[in-house]
């Protein structure tokens, strides 16, 4: 443990996300300073946000610099502590950014959790059981109001969070219908992933399609995309349906400058739905609620984790691109740490 693999931005993106925006370079470790202690890496995760961090227009991140670590999500093993609270060979997952060892202090700018049970793979602490996992539980079951028999609509519900959502819907007694972009996915969201059907949007009519599944409409969707599959979601809202804007990856790069108007807003209103976008780094009160339900479920063998492995650090440009590609199946993760589990 001497050398410490790190990925530093490069460039930033104009347009899609290259590989060559980001360097890797190897950087000694430094001491720990009174408060602080080192992480080793077991995984990493990836997210569509990252892009925006690139170009620091996420203004709830610190800016990131040319030449600076890149951030991200992972989870590791404290192998280094000057901070009684964080010991060593806890498995923590949390903010350690694109490298091999990370330094925390423990305040809240970390997002740290412990990662208390050992049910699973540890690398379901940054999927089913981590951020993604609550993101799917609170944005359902506290923005969308999901009840039982709800007729739901779930947009990239093959990723990483959508792999969940059609899970906790059916598992609460809903309908969970997926959009997702290749018939492989399809077939994965009704053999594996809890829903009824599935709809091909690179194959399919999506709003002629949502109509003939959904003849009675909406009650929930819960939307990832945005763009023009949220406005046909929008097309099939039924009375006091809830709209979950979770996220917009179609609009990332394009729209932010040129947002696609969207032609069925007015069925909001017609219908007297609810739209509501939420950011999960705010929803931290409700974690615990949300663990513990998916824990239960996860032990109960009621829900799957979906994961999408790369193997070696060298693979996070790699992985990161991949979401904006749509070649992600579940959670995308690195391994880091070589036989981690
Ligand atoms: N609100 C929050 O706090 C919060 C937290 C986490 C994530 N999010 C958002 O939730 C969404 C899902 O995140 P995730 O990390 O789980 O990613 P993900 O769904 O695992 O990966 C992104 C997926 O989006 C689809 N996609 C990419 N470009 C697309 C396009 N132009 N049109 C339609 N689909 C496209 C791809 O699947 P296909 O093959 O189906 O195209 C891809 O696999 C993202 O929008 C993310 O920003 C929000």
């Amino acid at each position: 443990m001497s050398r410490n693999l790190q990925w530093v931005l490069a460039a930033r993106p104009a347009g899609a996300v290259r590989a060559s925006d980001f360097r890797l370079i190897e950087a000694p470790l430094r001491a720990l300073a009174d408060g602080e202690f080192r992480i080793e890496v077991m995984y990493l995760g990836v997210a569509a946000v990252m892009r925006g961090y690139m170009l620091n227009t996420e203004k709830f991140e610190r800016p990131l610099e040319l030449g600076d670590v890149m951030y991200g999500r992972g989870v590791g093993r404290i192998v280094e502590s000057r901070n009684p609270a964080w010991p060593v060979g806890e498995i923590v997952h949390g903010k350690m950014g694109w490298q091999q060892y990370a330094i925390a202090d423990g305040s809240p700018y970390f997002l740290m959790y412990k990662v208390k049970q050992r049910l699973a793979p540890v690398s379901t602490a940054l999927g089913v059981l981590g951020l993604t996992g609550f993101t799917s539980y609170l944005g359902l079951v506290d923005i969308g109001a999901v009840k039982a028999g709800d007729r739901v609509l779930v947009s990239g519900a093959a990723g990483g969070v959508g792999s969940n959502v059609g899970q906790i819907a059916r598992n609460l007694g809903a309908e969970p219908i997926g959009i997702a972009g290749s018939a492989t996915k399809c077939e994965l969201l009704t053999s594996r992933l809890g829903y009824r059907a599935a709809i091909n949007y690179r194959d399919e009519q999506v709003e002629e399609r949502i109509g003939t599944l959904l003849p009675e409409g909406i009650d929930v969707f819960f939307d990832n995309v945005g763009g023009e599959i949220l406005d046909a979601g929008l097309a099939h809202l039924r009375r006091h349906a809830r709209v979950v804007l979770c996220g917009a990856i179609s609009q990332y790069i394009d729209g932010v400058e040129q947002p696609r108007p969207l032609r069925n807003a007015f069925v909001i209103f017609k219908k007297m739905a609810r739209m509501e976008a939420f950011f999960i780094y705010e929803m931290g009160q409700h974690f615990e609620r949300a663990e513990a339900q998916m824990v239960e479920w996860v032990v109960a063998g009621q829900l799957h984790h979906q994961e999408d492995i790369l193997e070696g650090i060298a693979q996070m440009p790699a992985a990161l691109i991949r979401l904006f590609e749509g070649r992600n199946v579940g959670k995308q993760l690195v391994r880091v740490l070589p036989g981690a589990r």
